[in-house]
């Protein structure tokens, strides 16, 4: 088992105080007046959000938030009613997913989408950017293809090692269990080489042997340079691993800040309880209870 070891935080993100809309000192998304209705159910109202480039973000709320809603939208799986938002600098309205995908920014979904009837090695090169195969010029000259396919199977098999998935590349994406299958995400996400990592509730329904292992390859990206924004009710994990805290309630951000100060916000702990009167904050959050940790 690996150690618990606490993991480097990264500080200096923000400018200014930390509060809903705070400037980032190097903004990888920036997100300006994005709105989303489903009927009369305002699901995403966002003024202005800075998610800090280099950084493990994590994005909390209770269910029903608009996490996942905004997560389609910037990913550009469903369109918003108004706004904006750039990715590095690029506008990124109306930019279709696949584009989305092949500029840098790849999320992965709270529901697995791994695809059942393909081998774990076919959702990794299903996952890969430049599908040159089905390009006119490849079939004409499918020695090309063959090229490609062989370098695209060299990176799939070096991921899958890593996420200790190579023994099953031959096996129907079916037959993993629900852990495999978030980690066989993690993995097909990487196929792209990206910049910004979406996970929605990487840890979700994952059995308790394998979250440790997930939470160092969520660790792990961020050590390779890249920038992470996930999605968790696991305030534990939220705590360990995420170098700031974005807190979304109706839609809406109602605070920023790094972990340890913003779970005590007044705001936080009233959405939380809010949207679960008949709860405690510590059930709705996960292992740790905020509430009496702060009395301490
Ligand atoms: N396609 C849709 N049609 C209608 N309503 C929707 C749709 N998608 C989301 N909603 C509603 O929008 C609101 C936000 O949902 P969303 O899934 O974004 O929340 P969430 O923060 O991801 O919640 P959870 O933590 O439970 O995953 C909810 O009230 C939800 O019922
Ligand atoms: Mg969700």
């Amino acid at each position: 088992m690996s150690s618990n070891q606490e993991p480097q935080k990264t500080t200096g993100l923000h400018v200014g105080v930390a509060a809903p809309g705070v400037k980032k000192v190097n903004p990888i998304l920036v997100i300006d007046h994005v709105k989303k209705s489903f009927g009369g159910l305002t699901a995403v109202d966002v003024e202005h959000l800075e998610i800090p480039s280099g950084a493990i973000t994590a994005l909390i709320g209770p269910n029903g938030a608009g996490k996942t809603t905004l997560f389609n939208l910037l990913t550009g799986f469903d369109t918003p009613d108004t706004g904006a938002w750039s990715f590095e600098g690029k506008e990124l309205a109306g930019v279709p997913s696949f584009k989305v995908a092949k500029m840098g920014q790849v999320r992965t979904f709270q529901l697995t989408k791994a695809l059942s009837l393909l081998t774990v090695l076919e959702n990794m090169k299903l996952g890969a950017k430049n599908q040159t195969g089905e390009k006119l010029l490849n079939s004409l000259f499918p020695f090309l293809w063959r090229k490609q396919d062989s370098e695209l199977e060299t990176k799939a098999m070096e991921l899958l090692k890593k996420f200790k998935l190579d023994a099953k590349k031959d096996d129907f994406a079916a037959s993993l269990s629900g852990g495999q299958r978030k980690l066989l995400e993690m993995a097909r996400a990487l196929m792209t080489d990206p910049v910004l990592v979406m996970l929605d509730e990487p840890m979700a329904g994952v059995n308790p042997a394998l979250t440790q292992s997930l939470l160092e390859h969520v660790l792990n990206l961020k050590k390779e340079g890249m920038t992470v924004l996930f999605v968790e009710h696991d305030m534990h994990m939220v705590r360990h691993i995420a170098d700031w805290v974005v807190v979304m309630a109706e839609g809406k951000v109602v605070a920023e800040g790094a972990p340890d100060t913003v779970m005590k916000e007044q705001a936080v702990i009233d959405a939380y309880l809010g949207a679960h009167q008949d709860t405690d904050l510590g059930v709705v959050t996960g292992r740790i209870n905020v509430v009496s940790e702060e009395g301490k």
